[in-house]
């Protein structure tokens, strides 16, 4: 038997689901927007608090929406428990912040940045990871990530105000590092980066490359 939502119903059962999602609980439709919109990138954000904590976070509802200026977006998510995460509230203080991009090497630490540390817990310290100056930003570099954008706060736009609501984050980004060792002909090649995405409940994937291209491109 499946414990559903919506009652017991057996597992051998076909069923559709046809579901009001301005009344479900939001923990339910949570699972349902984590597990239909897969695989999601991750923005693995360092910041550093008010009192000089350095912080890191991976966020999934994570994508890039504009290249002149450069636009990075993530949403940090209100849980009852936690109505603010660490990343928001240094991003507020301090108007900055690091997407390094995560990759299947660092994938152990990048998972355990993901627990929620009091804000005094320095992340760096605890999943064993080393901050690098980043050039523009006050914030640190994870320098085991190979890619790492450099922002600043463009826009906060809270999406909600309850628990399971969003609070959109938008970043300029003002300086990009490129390590080589993912570099190829000048571009990123995936194969050499490995990035990982967060599929729903608690998977992760690597991209795989069709071969179909776009028709319209080389
Ligand atoms: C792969 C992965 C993706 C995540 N994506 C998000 C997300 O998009 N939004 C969110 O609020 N929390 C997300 N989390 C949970 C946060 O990383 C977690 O709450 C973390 O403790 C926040 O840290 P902070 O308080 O230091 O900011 C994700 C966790 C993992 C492991």
């Amino acid at each position: 038997m499946l414990k559903a939502p919506f009652g017991p119903c057996r597992a051998d059962e076909e069923i559709s689901i046809e579901t009001d999602l301005t009344t479900l609980p939001w923990e339910v439709a949570y699972k349902f927007l984590i597990g239909s919109v897969i695989p999601r990138p991750i923005a693995w954000v360092s910041t550093t608090s008010a009192d000089g904590i350095n912080n890191i976070a991976p966020f999934s509802f994570f994508n890039g929406f504009g290249a002149a200026p450069l636009i990075l977006g993530f949403a940090p998510m209100a849980t009852e428990d936690r109505p603010q995460k660490d990343t928001l509230a240094n991003i507020r203080a301090s108007g900055e912040f690091v997407v390094n991009i995560a990759t299947e090497s660092t994938l152990q630490q990048m998972d355990a940045t993901g627990r929620p540390y009091p804000a005094e817990v320095d992340e760096f310290v605890v999943a064993g990871l080393t901050p690098a100056p980043a050039a523009v930003v006050s914030a640190p570099r994870i320098a085991e990530s190979p890619i790492n954008f450099e922002c600043r706060l463009f826009a906060l736009i809270p999406l909600g105000d309850a628990a399971g609501s969003s609070t959109l984050v938008l970043g300029r980004a003002v300086h990009l590092h490129i390590s080589d060792t993912v570099l190829r002909d000048g571009k990123v090649d995936a194969t050499l980066l490995k990035p990982v995405a967060r599929m729903g409940g608690p998977f992760y994937a690597r991209p795989e490359t069709l071969a179909f291209r776009r028709a319209d491109r080389e």
